[in-house]
């Protein structure tokens, strides 16, 4: 099997960006740019604010474009204040959440464990998730970059089914090139893709691993993704700044089109 087989997947993360009417603004904007094109062969992706939600769904309706969240917590409801569950997000018409986000990793205290759980959760309630991982740059410098990702996809996957598998999106990140303008090559992007195709390999099946969409994430945009996109074993991006822009991200479904 090879690329081709495999679903793109295109997904902004907003951040926290965009207030609910400019929310509708930027769906409404990206529907614009891409009038009369034929995007049946990728699937496109916003990831939105919790507040944002409601106002995207709505402007997405009947389109394209899918509606995702940027976390969802792992227990079904109870006091855990600030929180948000999956089942909530669902019930708002949310189709996909990230879970494992570098920046929830770094500033909020995330683990692969608690990933772990967020991401049973998410697929129990019936949502698709965008898994991230990715190195430091001293990890990177200290050449473990590797191992590194292959212990995260081991413990964020973690007692995963094969039949889950099929609602995982694998986004890596390079901590490093996240809105820092450094982008991975389009080499060390493929090469890590690849890595990660194999542990899936070694978890689950060789078809299995060939059949997972596996993202790259971190400074893509109109610029460098088609260099990005046409390697091997990138099958698409989840992308911060440029998502802003509908004219940026169009660019860049364009390119997976
Ligand atoms: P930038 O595209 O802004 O570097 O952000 C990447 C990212 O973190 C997407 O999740």
């Amino acid at each position: 099997m090879n690329k081709k087989y495999r679903r793109a997947v295109i997904a902004g993360n907003w951040k926290m960006n965009k207030l609910p009417a400019e929310a509708a603004q930027l769906v409404e904007a990206i529907k614009a740019e891409n009038a009369g094109a034929d995007n049946s062969n990728v699937t496109v992706v916003c990831c939105v604010p919790y507040v944002d939600i409601d106002a995207a769904v709505k402007a997405a309706k009947g389109s394209f474009i899918h509606i995702g969240a940027e976390n969802c917590h792992w227990e079904k409801s109870g006091a855990f204040t600030g929180e948000i569950s999956a089942d909530m997000l669902v019930a708002c018409g949310v189709e996909y959440v990230i879970i494992g986000h570098s920046e929830r990793r770094q500033y909020f205290g995330e683990t692969d464990l608690t990933v772990n759980k967020r991401v049973k959760a998410a697929l129990e309630a019936g949502l698709q998730v965008i898994l991230c991982v990715g190195e430091l740059l001293e990890q990177r410098e200290q050449g473990i970059t590797e191992e590194i990702i292959s212990m995260q996809v081991k413990i964020d996957l973690a007692d995963i089914t094969e039949e889950q598998m099929k609602n995982i999106i694998i986004a890596y990140e390079p901590v490093w090139a996240i809105g820092t303008g450094k982008t991975a090559t389009a080499e060390q992007a493929d090469e890590v893709c690849e890595a990660i195709r194999k542990t899936l390999g070694a978890l689950y099946t060789p078809a299995l691993a060939e059949a997972t969409t596996i993202q790259y994430g971190g400074s893509m945009n109109a610029k460098n993704c088609e260099e990005l996109l046409a390697k091997e074993h990138v099958d698409g991006g989840l992308i911060g700044g440029a998502s802003l822009k509908a004219p940026d991200f169009t660019a860049i479904i364009k390119a997976a089109r």
